[in-house]
């Protein structure tokens, strides 16, 4: 029988099932099975995943919260576009926006020290890329991502944006320093 000529039993799913047949239905469930278990277990497990939480917001009152940190919170500016360096207290809610082409403002954490970081869109679609850790997260418009982060290595974070989002998106570049801490 080819699968050019029509079968000679029209009724092919009465017939029994070959063993062969069988054993790799047999294989496939459980192989399923085992991917299916390990997707929470990876996410705990495989310190690979990151937990993170999503809440509606507005590019308004994003900004409104973005501003309150920064106002309070500068230390210095940095770069020819004089972007503010916040330093804000260990353990509190630390604000990120993305926007054409930047990320605002630039945040300096303590190392050992866990923080929420919130993250949000002002226009449209961009990826916040940490690098060299490479934790990727879509930021989208509407929406505020929050992230713990423990920062275990002291030095300077370069975040990209890894989302194309028009002219300037290969210059999208923003910064996250950590100190050793305890300054
Ligand atoms: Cu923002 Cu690409």
């Amino acid at each position: 029988m080819t699968s050019i000529q029509p079968p000679s039993e029209t009724i092919w799913w009465k017939q029994p099932l070959d063993r062969v047949e069988g054993t790799w239905i047999a294989i496939a469930l459980v192989w399923s099975l085992i991917m299916f278990v390990m997707m929470p277990v990876w996410h705990i497990y495989g310190k690979q995943n990151l937990s993170n939480e999503a809440y509606r917001t507005t590019p308004a009152a994003y900004m409104a919260k973005t501003q309150a940190m920064v106002d309070q919170y500068t230390v210095r500016t940095m770069t020819d576009q004089q972007i503010p360096v916040v330093k804000p207290p260990p353990g509190s809610d630390v604000y990120l926006l993305g926007r054409l082409w930047q990320w605002w403002p630039i945040l300096e954490l303590e190392k050992g020290q866990t923080y929420r970081l919130h993250i949000a869109s002002m226009d449209w679609q961009h990826g916040f890329s940490l690098q060299p850790q490479n934790i990727n997260l879509q930021i989208l418009p509407g929406y505020e991502m929050v992230v713990t982060i423990t920062p275990d290595t002291s030095g300077d974070q370069t975040i990209i944006c890894n989302e194309y989002c028009g002219i300037g998106h290969h210059n999208m570049l923003g910064k996250i320093l950590v100190t050793e801490g305890g300054s």
